[in-house]
């Protein structure tokens, strides 16, 4: 087979990484750099559509929301060629959280309640207290504030209608919810729903859940508390009606659905859906899998998911994300870097905000790089995860210490 990968960070590093060990596939291919791809992918030339059409290309994972918001998938499927991602009406289940609240309202799917607004008079009078306050189109992982108080949240309604424009044409206030966050994935062929082991992101910059929001700063797989009982609940609320719902409304999904899932004290309610795997939560994901995962993207995208779930390795991962000093904020980049851990069973590096400069690879941008850990226990996952953190070098190197704990 040849696969075509889209996107080129920690994600798509982890994507590639897992593909390329498949034996089904002979050649992959990229659209971006990343200097932790094999040296033989093919980096695509020119409109990736119809460079897959000329070049045979048999299947297609899209990393990113943004090519999928843009109609990628769409693109795809009407060239014939089998893709993992949803096309642009299912992918609003990401990029319009308006979209997405009136979506789980329609189907019964549990969720904060919230309101939308198309200017900041509309959304300051909604305010009574603290809240979330999300820009309702795509805003890079950076369109929703967790407001404390009233206070916060009016100055976060400015800031959001001030910051991301066109974005922010409407901003959503959601109730805060409050209890421990997971991340539920799914493979999804249009009517089925198989979930993914449970994942837990670390959003927070600094440690303690201190900080401003990130992309995510680590995560680990499984997560525990989270059992088979748990995630059948959230697949019989969340992911059947939500698969169901957009096939009902003539808008097939066919992909990667992740579910944001604040685990309340009333039961479990969606924060956010993703229309992609998560990153960093796709790192310890791939890392996990105890089978080749290519024929699993494969039968999603053909509409053909077996009816059972893949098997994962026992034991648990633990992914800690190595950043540029002063990120989210303002970074240097064109740092070399000069040493990463070596890969084995046990651990592995994916690079994100990085690059080849000549011979060395140097930082490009905030989230530098990752290393994913597997352990026996949650607990030695972090250690072999923390061992392999430490010999990282490049100047500026920042990291969470206490991802996993
Ligand atoms: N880790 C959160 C996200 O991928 O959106």
């Amino acid at each position: 087979m040849k696969v075509l990968v889209i996107g080129g960070g920690g994600r798509e590093h982890a994507l590639v990484w897992s593909i390329a060990r498949s034996p089904a596939v002979a050649q992959i291919a990229v659209t971006d750099r990343n200097p932790g791809f094999p040296a033989d992918a093919l980096l695509v030339e020119g409109e990736p559509v119809a460079w897959a059409v000329a070049e045979g290309v048999d299947l297609v994972v899209v990393g990113p929301e943004a090519p999928l918001a843009d109609g990628i998938a769409d693109r795809l499927r009407a060239a014939g060629i089998p893709v993992l991602g949803p096309g642009a009406a299912a992918a609003q289940l990401e990029s319009s959280k308006a979209f997405a609240k009136s979506f789980m309202d329609r189907h019964s799917i549990p969720t904060a309640g919230w309101s939308v607004h198309d200017n900041a008079q509309s959304a300051h009078d909604a305010i009574t207290g603290p809240c979330v306050v999300k820009a309702d189109g795509l805003a890079g992982g950076k369109g929703v504030i967790v407001a404390q108080s009233a206070a916060a949240a009016h100055t976060a309604v400015d800031d959001v209608f001030e910051r991301f424009g066109a974005a922010a044409a409407r901003v959503v206030i959601e109730e805060l919810l409050i209890g421990p966050e997971v991340s539920i994935i799914a493979l999804c062929d249009g009517t089925r729903a198989v979930p993914l082991l449970p994942c837990r992101d670390h959003k927070r910059r600094y440690d303690n859940d201190q900080g401003p929001n990130t992309g995510g700063m680590g995560a680990i797989c499984p997560v525990p508390g989270v059992d088979a009982d748990l995630i059948a609940q959230v697949h019989s609320e969340v992911l059947a009606p939500t698969v169901a719902g957009m096939a009902a409304e003539g808008m097939p999904f066919t992909g990667v659905l992740y579910a944001g899932v604040m685990l309340t004290e009333s039961g479990p309610k969606v924060l956010e859906f993703n229309v992609r795997f998560g990153d960093p939560e796709c790192q310890p994901l791939m890392f996990m899998a105890g089978e080749d995962l290519v024929p699993w993207f494969l039968a999603a995208a053909q509409g053909a998911l077996p009816e059972r779930s893949p098997r994962w390795r026992e034991g648990a991962c633990c992914c800690v994300v190595v950043v540029s000093g002063g990120y989210p904020g303002r970074i240097t980049t064109g740092h070399p870097i000069t040493a990463v851990p070596e890969e084995s069973a046990e651990q592995v590096v994916f690079y994100a905000g990085a690059a080849t400069d000549g011979e060395q690879v140097v930082t490009s941008g905030g989230r530098v790089l990752s290393v994913t850990a597997w352990g026996e226990t949650p607990a030695s996952a972090q250690r072999t995860a923390y061992a392999g953190v430490e010999l990282v070098q490049f100047a500026t190197a920042d990291w969470r210490r206490d991802i996993g704990g």
